[in-house]
């Protein structure tokens, strides 16, 4: 093997330039040469492809983002935007493709191991949403960006006497905002994959108050929606929605605060880097054994590789007992 190259698919997520970087150096420890694919499946299929060397991820492992760009492609899906990436991929000389991203990329990198490039796959979602990894890279940076935010929002909380509901990113996911209520010990969590009622939610606030509870704060992921007890169809931002129900139904002062992409950004951890920097370098070690079709994942810490059509047959199965604890904890 003489040539792989490596590209950045879907929301972008802090680490992903770890993530390149080892891909990068580890290539170079083995004297493989590596082309960076710019906006993901878009680049492939428009040919911008440029030389990567060890100099030039130099300074990045600190940095968010992605400094091969992200796009989603819409033109990937056709069987002509496949031909296209396939051609582009042959006449650069490429073995093997690293796709670093979330499911959506990794079902296109199952597109070109069928086509006879071999394929590893990195997940990198803030989400945490792919399964057969604990986690996606990203994912801890959010958190921490996220249990910051609350950790200042508790403090006007608490001044003003108010009930805050905070709003976190996870589409379909509520793993955001569940370990980042966790952590910065929200009264109430509300995620897409436990049917919640509004009504419990204010009971809840309510007994916090006459506990003594100066304020309270209410996490919930973007995903939630059509999962309340309300009746009601989802016709505004959740949040919204919630704070609305609960200032008429307590009346206490509500104020709303939806985080936004700020959740996207920032410096990534030491865990989102050192997951990053492992991911990379075992993804480059398999194409260089000859192996595609697989994904990296990292389970009860060490890195394990599972066949990509293995991980879409399965769902990721959150862990209920966090959901659990982070409302007794805080009901007291
Ligand atoms: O990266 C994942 C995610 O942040 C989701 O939680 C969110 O719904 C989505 O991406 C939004 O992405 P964009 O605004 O880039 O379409």
């Amino acid at each position: 093997m003489q040539k792989i190259a490596v590209l950045t698919s879907g929301g972008d997520a802090p680490g992903m330039n770890a993530a390149i970087r080892a891909v990068v150096r580890t290539a170079g420890f083995h004297q493989l040469g590596v082309l960076g694919v710019m906006r993901g499946f878009h680049g492939l299929i428009h040919n911008e492809f440029i030389e990567l060397n060890p100099r030039s991820v130099a300074d990045i492992i600190h940095r968010g983002g992605t400094i091969l760009k992200s796009a989603r492609s819409v033109e990937f899906p056709t069987p002509e935007g496949q031909a296209s990436a396939i051609r582009n991929l042959r006449e650069a000389g490429v073995e093997g493709l690293i796709i670093i991203g979330g499911d959506g990329s990794f079902r296109g990198g199952m597109r070109l191991q069928a086509a006879g490039i071999n394929v590893i796959g990195i997940p990198a979602t803030i989400d945490n949403d792919i399964p057969c990894t604990d986690y996606s890279i990203g994912f801890d940076t959010t958190v921490n960006t996220v249990v910051e935010a609350i950790n200042k929002i508790r403090d006007t909380a608490t001044s003003h006497e108010r009930i805050y509901v905070v709003e976190v990113m996870g589409r379909h996911s509520g793993y955001i905002a569940l370990y980042a209520g966790l952590a910065g010990g929200a009264e109430t969590v509300l995620i897409p994959e436990v049917e919640a009622d509004l009504d419990d939610v204010c009971q809840r606030i309510v007994a916090g108050y006459k506990l003594g509870k100066a304020h309270s704060i209410v996490v919930v992921a973007e995903g939630v929606g059509g999962n309340f007890k309300t009746g009601r169809s989802l016709d505004e931002s959740s949040a919204f929605r919630i704070g609305n129900y609960v200032k008429a139904k307590t009346g206490f002062e509500t104020r709303v605060t939806v985080l936004g992409h700020i959740q996207r950004g920032g410096n990534p951890t030491a865990q989102d880097r050192i997951v990053a920097s492992r991911m990379g370098a075992r993804a480059v070690e398999m194409l260089r054994e000859g192996q595609g079709g697989y994904m990296v994942g990292v389970v009860h810490t060490a890195i394990r590789a599972t066949p990509l059509e293995e991980a879409f047959r399965q769902e990721k199965t959150m862990d209920l007992e966090f959901y659990r604890l982070a409302h007794i904890l805080a009901s007291q």
